[in-house]
């Protein structure tokens, strides 16, 4: 089968993390006799140098016209004084938007091999962590109203609002189950609503929603006792479903747990097949161009994009195992190092890992 698929390298690190994962997906199709065509754009602050805005319409409209994006990351100190409308992340937000990816998977698992680079005690983490953060992306107070108020003779200030629609509410819930039916079907829907009203109406669909899933377990957290829950105890968690800015937080404090944050990958989605991939983390200027950064986060969303986009399942299967051996062999990225672990680049990590698919499977 041919497939086209849209590389957006970003900004930072995020180039030197895809260029490994674009040698993975050759080695996929290599593997399984498919053709992947690559489509090159800008997007984040070399967008804004090249083109003037930080999602140029070529990149949207490229990306749309694919079967998937993959994507580094955005952003860095160089482009920090821009107005918000005009900074790298609007690329990002953009994007999502543009292309109405509504539902933000962000998996949080912790590897055997690298259960000492958890920052929590052993007899937390004995279990294992095998959570799904399911974020809203695409409304609540990322894309809500926003402003300043300027008035003579007060302070400045500045507001953004949280709104959410049920039925924006609804379909993501929908994600939440449908996806804790192939997994543990436990569903923690994480909110505030004894403070937000947005909240309470989010709780309420939810409650609605889950009648048609009878086989799923739901309960309701609130953000803060969830954000304490993580770090108490997060083997209960299965399918953790918020809201965009709860999602944001939240997926940051689920992927520490597992040890790093640059082991983990994310996928967007819509209502169709197209999907952005990307890793979960950002792109780490003090690291950028140093061979230093983990490829793996970057890779593993490749997986993400061969299951959710091209129903590729054996191929992203195969990435997951090949990581995984990579991982078992010792094989370590500074941010995950450990005593006695073996010290690899960027390049040489992606390497380890194209010939183990090659290897295997
Ligand atoms: C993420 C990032 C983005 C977000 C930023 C870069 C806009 O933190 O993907 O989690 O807040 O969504
Ligand atoms: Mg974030």
């Amino acid at each position: 089968m041919k497939y086209d698929i849209a590389v957006l390298p970003g900004d930072g690190i995020g180039p030197e993390v895809t260029a490994q994962a674009v040698e993975i997906l050759k080695a996929v199709g290599r593997k399984f006799g498919h053709e992947f065509v690559l489509h090159q754009g800008k997007i984040g602050g070399c967008a804004i140098d090249a083109c003037g805005e930080p999602l140029p319409a070529a990149t949207l409209e490229l990306c749309k016209k694919c079967d998937a994006v993959l994507l580094g990351a955005v952003g860095g100190p160089k482009w920090d004084s821009l107005p918000g409308n005009m900074r790298p992340e609007a690329g990002l937000l953009g994007i999502r938007a543009g292309l109405e990816l509504f539902a933000n998977l962000r998996p949080a698992v912790i590897y055997n091999a690298l259960k000492s680079a958890s920052p929590l005690r052993g007899d937390i983490i004995k279990d294992g962590i095998d959570i799904l953060v399911v974020r809203e992306l695409t409304g609540g107070m990322y894309f809500g109203h926003k402003g300043r108020l300027r008035q003579e003779g007060m302070p400045e200030a500045a507001f953004d609002t949280e709104t959410y629609s049920a039925e924006e509410v609804e379909r993501i819930a929908r994600v939440a189950f449908e996806a804790a039916m192939k997994r543990s079907r436990r569903v923690t829907s994480v909110d505030k609503a004894n403070v937000l009203e947005s909240s309470r109406l989010w709780r309420e669909v939810v409650v609605r929603i889950a009648r048609d899933y009878p086989r799923v377990e739901l309960n309701h957290m609130y953000v803060d006792n969830a954000a304490m829950q993580l770090v108490r105890n997060p083997a209960q968690f299965d399918v953790i479903l918020t809201s965009n800015m709860f999602g944001d937080i939240l997926s940051d404090e689920a992927s520490m747990i597992t040890g790093s944050i640059g082991m983990l990958p994310s996928a967007s989605l819509g209502s169709g097949k197209l999907g952005l991939y990307e890793p979960i983390h950002g792109s780490a200027p003090d690291i950028a161009g140093q061979d230093k950064a983990n490829p793996i986060a970057a890779i593993l969303s490749l997986g993400m994009m061969m299951k959710y986009s091209l129903e590729l399942d054996q191929a992203a299967d195969l990435i997951e195992r090949a990581v995984k051996n990579v991982l078992d062999r010792g094989y370590r990225t500074g941010d995950i190092m450990s005593e006695g672990a073996r010290l690899t680049g960027t390049r040489e990590m992606g390497r380890l890992i194209g010939e183990e698919i090659e290897k295997i499977g």
